[in-house]
């Protein structure tokens, strides 16, 4: 991440047993259908979308830059624009952008309030975006951050997103998170 260059210890955590979440390929799938007994309101979906945020500090076309503050301390700032990919590799198709802002927001710096817009450009969902705000305890081995709700397809959005590294490079700052999201939307 753009805020921590300098060498931490996390790499134990990255597999848990836990929350092992499906990691196959697979970026959408909506998986359950319910209407309300109001006429006024449309079917309710449920979305499941799988992708990999790539934060890529370190290069000559970074897509997460420190705007404020100063690395490894309480304050630091930065602004991305980081895309994401149906699998871990960089490489793999682009599904989206995830574009906003994280700060560390507690004095022991392994906390960070992150607001993002998943912006996705793929299939059904180009154009549409979910909008997130929340703390993401980054030594954790997944995080749960909140979505608060979204555009075009995902009109009335609320959910969850989970996320997970996947690898950290320490020496550039460098990070790949899994994401796992599950919206209801109209
Ligand atoms: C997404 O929509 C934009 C604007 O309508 C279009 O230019 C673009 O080709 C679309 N992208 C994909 C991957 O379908």
């Amino acid at each position: 991440m753009a805020l921590f260059t300098t060498p931490i210890i996390i790499f134990s955590f990255l597999f848990s047993p836990f929350f092992d979440i499906s990691t196959d390929a697979k970026f959408s799938e909506q998986f359950a259908e319910a209407t309300t007994n109001s006429p006024h309101r449309t079917a309710e979906k449920t979305t499941h979308l799988h992708f990999y945020f790539h934060d890529i500090v370190s290069g000559p076309h970074p897509t997460a830059v420190t705007v404020a503050g100063t690395k490894n301390k309480f304050g630091a700032t930065a602004v991305i624009d980081d895309p994401l990919t149906e699998n871990p590799d960089p490489g793999s198709k682009v599904v989206g952008r995830a574009q906003g802002i994280y700060a560390t927001s507690s004095k022991d710096t392994v906390s960070l309030l992150m607001v993002l817009n998943f912006v996705f450009v793929e299939g059904v969902y180009n154009g549409s975006a979910l909008s997130v705000l929340g703390r993401n305890r980054f030594l954790e081995p997944v995080r749960e951050l909140p979505v608060l709700g979204g555009t075009g397809i995902f009109r009335f959005a609320r959910g969850y997103a989970l996320a997970k590294t996947v690898t950290f490079d320490v020496g550039t700052g460098d990070a790949v998170v899994e994401y796992n999201v599950f919206v209801l939307h109209h």
